[in-house]
């Protein structure tokens, strides 16, 4: 029996049969393979360098795609089933596009006491966008809610891109966080 594809999020299942989208690019640069190259030199075992080089095709690829898992079971000379196992079980590894600005709320106990399904709802107002529903129509944004953003004292929090904004995100410090990203002040998902 075959094992069925993975969820797109935590909260939107895929349909049968529907597929991972495929992105653009199709292979890893010459100094990406390096990087893969000097990473699995690390290990006895190349399996073990797998979620590094599905970090490294996220941040190249813009999502772990089915052409990036395919990519790192190429470049790691590894099966294609294990490196799909293990994108698919983690979800950090974005199997679908993000937008430029991926939002991730966290929603789990301690920042739901605090606020963070209200935070969640104000930044779904603010990007016209739902967690799971990819990226917004001008490619700017999306949203995760998320289980933890290891800043649990000091929620709601709030993850955007590779940053983590845990004062206390209220709507003042939600509308500071969207203006530094329109200035290009916030760190870029990918590349
Ligand atoms: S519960 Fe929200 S950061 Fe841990």
């Amino acid at each position: 029996m075959n094992h069925p594809l993975p969820p797109e999020t935590s909260d939107h299942a895929m349909a049968p049969g529907e597929r991972l989208p495929q992105s653009e690019q199709k292979e890893f640069s010459p100094e990406s393979l390096a990087e893969i190259a000097a990473i699995a030199a690390k290990y006895p075992d190349k399996l073990a360098a797998t979620l590094p080089a599905l970090h490294i095709a996220q941040r190249d690829f813009g999502f772990v795609s089915l052409a990036a898992m395919k990519a790192v079971a190429k470049a790691l000379a590894i099966p294609e089933g294990h490196v799909f196992g293990v994108a698919s079980f983690y979800t950090l590894y974005q199997k679908h596009p993000v937008g430029k600005f991926h939002l991730q709320v966290c929603t789990n106990l301690p920042c739901a006491l605090a606020g963070g399904a209200q935070l969640l709802e104000k930044v779904c107002a603010k990007t016209g966008v739902k967690p799971g529903e990819g990226a917004s129509k001008d490619g700017l944004w999306s949203i995760e809610e998320v289980e933890c953003l290891a800043s649990c004292g000091s929620g709601p929090c709030l993850q955007v891109n590779s940053d983590v904004y845990e004062e206390f995100v209220d709507e003042k410090k939600l509308d500071e966080i969207f203006e530094a990203c329109k200035r290009g002040e916030v760190r870029a998902w990918a590349k």
